[in-house]
């Protein structure tokens, strides 16, 4: 099987990005993106972010999660603590989260440290969820093999029936990290593949030192 995809090309040409324009704190930054995003009709989830973490086996993994909240110290989101993610991230808590928003031609790169939130955090969280995603929490051991779709089907229909009328508690297993950032690049594509990229990088004195990177 084959296919060239050398002809596949779009040009970006939305927006600039320039360092005259950008506040001293990334985060603002941040804000201003996800909003216009979020505002953009095109993009269906902004909160959707890629996030890579290190495996013990040394080799980087990422997929797919969803950021459920952001504040000045860092990026929030849920997930199961025995997950492969959550193995890897207990021995390696340097993570990396990427957004892409097409629509916009924005790509944002945040390398930083994940820990886990508060439990209290994370029970607010937990009970704002609907039921069957509580349940969901309480059937899959993220991560685990499991012989069929049936099994797990099963799993769930005990959980059911364990918590039925009942407050459905959060699996102690289950629960949110923030990543706290230590730097975080903003790409703007550009018309010919000169696009903007700036590097905000946390220094020592927790000011943020600003620089342009070659595209
Ligand atoms: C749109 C989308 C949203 C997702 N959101 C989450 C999430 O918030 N938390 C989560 O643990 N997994 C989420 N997943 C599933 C993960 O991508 C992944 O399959 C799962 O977390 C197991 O990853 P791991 O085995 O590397 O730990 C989402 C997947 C997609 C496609």
């Amino acid at each position: 099987m084959e296919k060239d995809l050398g002809s596949y090309r779009k040009n970006y040409k939305k927006h600039a990005l320039l360092k005259k324009n950008i506040p001293e704190n990334p985060m603002e930054l941040f804000q201003k993106w996800f909003y216009a995003a979020d505002e953009d009709h095109c993009v269906e989830e902004a909160n959707i972010v890629n996030l890579a973490t290190v495996g013990s086996d040394n080799f980087p993994k990422s997929r797919i999660v969803l950021l459920k909240r952001f504040t000045w110290e860092g990026f929030i989101f849920y997930t199961n603590y025995n997950s492969e993610k959550g193995k890897s991230i207990a021995k390696n808590p340097n993570v990396c989260l990427t957004f892409f928003w097409h629509s916009i031609e924005r790509q944002i790169i945040i390398k930083g440290i994940a820990e886990k939130i508060a439990e209290n955090l994370s029970d607010g969280y937990f009970e704002s969820r609907p039921d069957g995603s509580k349940l969901g929490a309480w059937a899959s051991h993220q991560s685990e093999v499991i012989d069929s779709r049936t099994s797990l089907d099963k799993k769930l229909t005990y959980y059911e029936n364990k918590f039925k009328e009942m407050e459905i508690p959060r699996p102690d297993y289950w629960g949110g990290y923030i990543v706290k950032p230590i730097s975080i690049e903003f790409w703007q594509g550009r018309p010919n593949r000169m696009h903007d990229r700036l590097r905000y990088t946390l220094q020592e004195n927790y000011d943020w030192k600003l620089e342009r990177l070659e595209p």
